[in-house]
């Protein structure tokens, strides 16, 4: 009989009939509250009713308009759109369909751009699962094992992540910047170096915000070399971590930026956006393919980016993102070390009494939420955090009855 391939994992034993807002109802009529919004991608909460119009008029008049054969209207508006929301600096864009697109395209444009080889990525970051961004990829070995041998020009720099180091935030940003010095001293020099590609906050690596020093400290480096600073916000961007791109929180002004995920509610569009004169300097034709742009997902965007306007999801972003993330921290347990996050990115790390990644225990929460009508996900090098990352529309209700259900499996597990 013909199955689904079992390299595809599936996290709850979930099957969905249909779902609203942040909530979903299954197979057999149950209802789950959804913390996990796709991986980060259903911003304005499934199936928003707006988002639904915007899509079902845009199949009614045209589905696909392959974008270097004809340009259509939605891509046209969501360039619009976008404007009104990206740093004004940032004023050239370029599409395709998921987050991992949008690395593979900043890192062309680098390269191109640059004429240099070579990228530093940070330990710990997650961009993607093709070849070339599952070679930038250092957030576990699980996205890269198996497939070799990976892209080349590649090197990896160290993220201050303070809790695993068990320093201060202080003394993990002076090891990476330190670090980072010897490395373009070391491994690839400043003139062979076309970017530092990172996440304002580690996604897959463990829901580990970055901060200011660190992020300037890369800005004056990158300036110093002639080096850009690409900030892949596929996960952080759109209203995630309280604020529209989670760059903003470190007043740091990025040379390039990825986007995708919380962009269309859930249509796959993905894209780059830099200021005009660094995109001029790509090779035209370099890059497209034949769905970016698509013109039903590009409907969804700019409906989204309304409806994120228009209810304040941004601030309810932050507001919620607190709540949650106070909640996490009230709820924790002997066991988990550390909760962190950003907005509405919030993380439980497990850790043993010995110190060592509690893998198991972590797994069994998320499994046990899941029972209990919570849908979580873990990440995290050992998968050892349980990830919380509602929709961008939950409600203050939502939360707590969240966070009541996380406090009985801690009790439980
Ligand atoms: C920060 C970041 N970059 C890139 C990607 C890759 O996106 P996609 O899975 O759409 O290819 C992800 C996906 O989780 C991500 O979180």
């Amino acid at each position: 009989m013909t199955a689904l391939s079992p390299l595809l994992k599936q996290a709850t034993p979930v099957t969905i009939d249909h779902a609203l807002g942040s909530e979903i109802f299954d197979v057999d009529g149950n209802r789950h509250l959804d913390f996990t919004a796709g991986i980060g991608v259903v911003s304005t909460g499934h199936c928003h009713p707006k988002v639904v119009a915007a899509a079902q008029e845009q199949v009614g008049k045209l589905i696909h308009g392959q974008y270097t054969t004809v340009m259509h209207q939605p891509l046209l508006a969501l360039v619009d759109k976008l404007q009104g929301v990206l740093p004004s600096h940032l004023d050239s864009l370029f599409f395709a369909n998921s987050g991992s697109e949008a690395l593979e395209a900043s890192l062309r444009l680098s390269r191109q751009a640059t004429g240099r080889p070579n990228v530093i990525v940070f330990h710990g970051g997650f961009h993607g699962r093709t070849v070339a961004t599952a070679t930038m990829t250092t957030s576990g070995t699980r996205f890269s094992a198996g497939f070799s041998p990976l892209m080349g020009g590649v090197h990896v720099a160290p993220f201050p992540t303070a809790y695993r180091y068990g320093w201060s935030e202080e003394e993990a940003t002076a090891f990476a910047l330190k670090e980072l010095d010897y490395i373009l001293a070391t491994l690839t020099s400043p003139q062979e170096t076309a970017a530092f590609i990172v996440e304002p906050v580690l996604g897959e690596g463990g829901y580990i915000p970055g901060n200011t020093a660190f992020f300037q400290g890369l800005r004056e480096r990158a300036d110093r070399h002639g080096i850009l600073l690409v900030m892949d916000e596929v996960q952080t961007g759109f209203g995630r971590t309280g604020k529209m791109f989670g760059h903003e929180h470190f007043d740091v002004q990025p040379d390039i930026i990825t986007l995708a995920k919380g962009i269309a509610s859930g249509f796959p569009i993905s894209g780059i956006a830099a200021s005009e004169e660094l995109m001029s300097k790509a090779w035209p034709g370099s890059q497209g393919g034949t769905y970016g742009g698509n013109a039903v997902a590009c409907a969804a965007a700019v409906a989204t980016l309304e409806v994120i306007e228009e209810e304040g999801l941004v601030a309810n972003s932050a507001e919620r993102g607190t709540q949650l993330l106070e909640g996490a921290k009230a709820a924790a347990v002997d066991g988990i070390g550390d909760v962190r996050g950003l907005g509405l990115l919030v993380g439980s790390e497990f850790t043993a009494a010995d110190g060592t990644p509690d893998t198991a225990r972590a797994q069994a929460a998320q499994q046990l939420a899941a029972k209990k009508g919570l849908l979580l996900l873990t990440c995290g090098a050992h998968m050892n955090v349980v990830r919380m990352i509602p929709p961008l529309v939950v409600t203050a209700e939502q939360v707590d009855e969240a966070l009541e259900i996380w406090g009985k499996v801690l009790a439980e597990v």
